[in-house]
């Protein structure tokens, strides 16, 4: 269990000053294997021990919506060898979060395209979503096989198929019509986004719903990111003066 308020104790924020939804890139697993000199897998064997901590540490702190990003559409680019062993981790960490999370109040949804993963893996992330559905905590979107423009074509053909059976009319077609043919359905738009790892770019994540977040970049690879990081990167957030377009 996370230990939460005492590891950082200048950590004084109040609920209306937390980002409502966050998105975490959890990036820098290969290099922190490689400085290490061991083989990629380790790193993400390290971050998915990251990923478990800091999600307990967003429910403590109040969060409501973390989404983050495990596997995009772009990474299938990666050596055959390093995406199985991904894919492994991912099934181990669905066979053991049931237990795991057994007592967070977290709800687990997966968000991205996952026709093309195994079939055990597909059979696994449906019952994670319906072992924890009735969960009434922070929402964990897990993001695999996920990439944001290949959302935003989904939405597209659905819109499309719609127009086409007469049951939507063109000029249904506003902006709160595509966001609820989105993998995030009704969420509320992305408040923070965070990337740790030193990259200073979104690599095709939520780019619908983070038109107005908030960035915060650190320069720590995610194996070694902290529940200090994650306080750190919720008062950085904290000092922002979001504007949304007006004065
Ligand atoms: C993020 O870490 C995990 C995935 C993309 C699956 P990386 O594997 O991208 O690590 P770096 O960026 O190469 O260090
Ligand atoms: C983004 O990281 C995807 C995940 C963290 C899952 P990448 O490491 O794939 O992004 P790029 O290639 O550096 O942009
Ligand atoms: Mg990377």
């Amino acid at each position: 269990m996370s230990t939460g308020k005492s590891k950082t104790p200048s950590f004084d924020l109040r609920a209306e000053e937390l980002p409502a939804n966050i998105g975490i890139i959890m990036d820098g697993n290969g290099r922190w294997a490689k400085k290490r000199g061991l083989p990629r897998q380790f790193g993400h064997r390290a971050g998915a021990k990251t990923f478990r901590k800091i999600v307990k540490h967003c429910e403590a702190r109040g969060i409501k919506i973390v989404t983050v990003y495990a596997f995009s559409t772009e990474n299938w680019r990666r050596p055959e060898a390093e995406v199985n062993a991904i894919m492994d981790l991912l099934r181990s960490h669905l066979k053991e979060s049931l237990l795991d999370f057994k007592n967070e109040n977290i709800r687990t949804r997966f968000i991205g395209d996952r026709t093309p993963l195994s079939e055990d893996i597909q059979d696994l992330m449906a019952e994670a979503e319906a072992s924890t559905a009735d969960r009434t905590g922070m929402i964990l979107n897990i993001a695999i096989n996920y990439g944001g423009q290949d959302e935003i074509v989904h939405a597209a053909k659905a819109l499309a198929a719609e127009v086409k059976e007469g049951n939507l009319s063109p000029d249904e077609i506003t902006a709160a019509a595509i966001s609820s043919r989105l993998y995030t359905e009704d969420q509320p738009p992305v408040d923070l986004i965070l990337r740790p790892s030193g990259e200073y770019r979104l690599s095709n994540f939520l780019i619908w719903q983070a038109a107005y977040a908030e960035y915060v970049f650190m320069d720590v690879l995610w194996p070694d990111f902290t529940e200090e990081d994650m306080d750190k990167a919720l008062m950085k957030y904290a000092g922002r003066n979001r504007r949304f377009g007006g004065v």
